[in-house]
């Protein structure tokens, strides 16, 4: 169990950072790979934990893979194995993928049922319905879930849920199956995008990605490609949040600001001087933030994986402000961490009341998810005292070179043990 020690310096962060490929379009990018038995080239992926378990996975399914700096080739065309049984399915959230691009690829699939996690259930009922809808049988037993189809027809599927990973792996299974298949109430993050460029790149025809109605024709089968992932606009938002929450002058390189509209916007609304170039953002703070309230809703609204590193910058805002979760249930159990570094915080369901000008002071703090763990990472910069967070393996693994980039912005910030 790795762990992380800060010193709160209260010295503004200041200089460039060039942001990383996109977790959440890779884990679903680096499983549609086996959709085709042509020669993949994934490039820009960051160099994280979740990308290494994807890796060994579909290396224990008869992929070969080879991986250098940032860049993944994948050649599926000898793999013959559907069950993602192998241990370290469990360990990746987004595992659920791999049901989505076995369907597609084979009409049979077997991937263990993903566990709950720290932001609450994470249900897989929206995934299962749309794969139903293709005429696949999908059960769930001993852990497992279980999906076969004698004939996949292309259907309409009608998500209850606003549903990144329902969307894209109905989009999976679909890209192959006859006929049409149209996803209505579909998310529009950019990483659903990404995935269908990836797709259509290799031959599929999707329509509509990025929008709340996605029409998918099925082609028989699917090409290469050489395909290079967005940047992370999560990763970007937590550097833009460190930021302002210092009174830094933080200068992003490789970004899509399209991307950042909803995080630019508060920002602003906060008095922070947000300067938006082609692919650069520039995030100059000076005083402290004005206090506002955020709510979190799939994208385009503010992002939720953003919810917990705006908290910590709300505690240093002249006033109070309210943060209201709209996306999962549970994503406050980084409120009590906080709370022991002095912030003044009171939770009640799915809403949170920060008072400003707070005094946060070092503690020992412990990850509970990704997002998390990046939240205590700035809290750490603006205490006073030393911070040490614990279970950093959630931070590794969807942050990049999190220390070496923090490090070079004037972070003072050290791996212990
Ligand atoms: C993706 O998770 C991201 N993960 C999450 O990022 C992100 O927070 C989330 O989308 C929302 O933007 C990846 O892309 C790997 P959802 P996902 O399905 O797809 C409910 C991070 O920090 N729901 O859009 O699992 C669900 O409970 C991670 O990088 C159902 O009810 O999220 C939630 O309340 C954390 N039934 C809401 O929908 C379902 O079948 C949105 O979840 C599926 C979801």
């Amino acid at each position: 169990m790795g762990r992380l020690a800060i010193t709160g310096n209260k010295r503004p962060l200041r200089g460039a950072v060039k942001i990383s490929g996109a977790k959440n379009a890779a884990v679903a990018i680096i499983p549609a790979a086996i959709l085709t038995a042509a020669p993949v080239k994934i490039e820009n992926l960051p160099d994280i934990r979740d990308i290494q378990i994807l890796i060994e996975i579909l290396t224990s399914l008869g992929v070969r893979t080879s991986w250098e700096a940032g860049t993944l080739e994948i050649d599926a065309s000898s793999m013959t194995e559907w069950k993602a049984t192998y241990e370290s399915v469990k360990k990746l959230r987004a595992s659920y993928y791999l049901l989505g691009a076995l369907i597609g690829r084979f009409g049979r699939a077997i991937v263990p049922a993903p566990g709950g996690c720290d932001l609450g259930p994470r249900p897989i009922d929206q995934h299962i319905k749309g794969l139903a809808a293709l005429g696949a049988r999908v059960d769930v037993e001993h852990g497992l879930i279980r999906a076969e189809a004698e004939h996949l027809v292309g259907a309409d599927i009608y998500l209850d849920v606003v549903s990144v990973g329902a969307t894209i792996n109905i989009m999976l299974a679909a890209v192959r199956t006859e006929g049409k298949t149209i996803i209505e109430n579909a998310a529009k993050e950019p990483e659903i995008v990404d995935v269908a460029n990836f797709l259509n790149a290799m031959g599929a025809n999707i329509r509509g990605a990025g929008t709340d109605v996605i029409k998918i024709t099925g082609v028989n089968e699917l090409g290469g490609v050489t395909h290079s992932v967005i940047p992370d606009r999560i990763e970007a938002g937590t550097y833009m949040i460190a930021a302002a929450a210092t009174g830094g002058d933080v200068l992003l390189r490789d970004v899509i600001p399209k991307h950042m509209d909803p995080v630019v916007a508060k920002l602003r609304e906060m008095g922070v001087t947000v300067d938006v170039a082609d692919d650069e953002i520039r995030v100059i703070a000076s005083d402290l933030p004005q206090a506002v309230d955020i709510k979190t809703f799939p994208y385009p609204g503010f992002p939720t994986d953003l919810q917990s590193q705006a908290m910590v910058l709300m505690t240093r805002a002249s006033g109070s402000s309210i943060i209201t979760e709209n996306v999962f249930e549970g994503r406050f159990k980084h409120v009590d961490e906080l709370k022991r570094m002095g912030a003044r915080i009171k939770v009640e369901g799915r809403t949170a009341l920060i008072e400003g000008s707070a005094r946060l002071t070092g503690a020992p703090v412990c990850a509970t998810d990704l997002r998390a763990g990046a939240a205590f990472i700035i809290a750490g910069l603006i205490a006073e005292g030393e911070t040490v967070i614990s279970n950093t393996e959630h931070i590794y693994r969807g942050y990049e070179n999190i220390c070496r980039k923090f490090g070079a912005l004037g972070a003072i910030i050290k791996e212990i043990d």
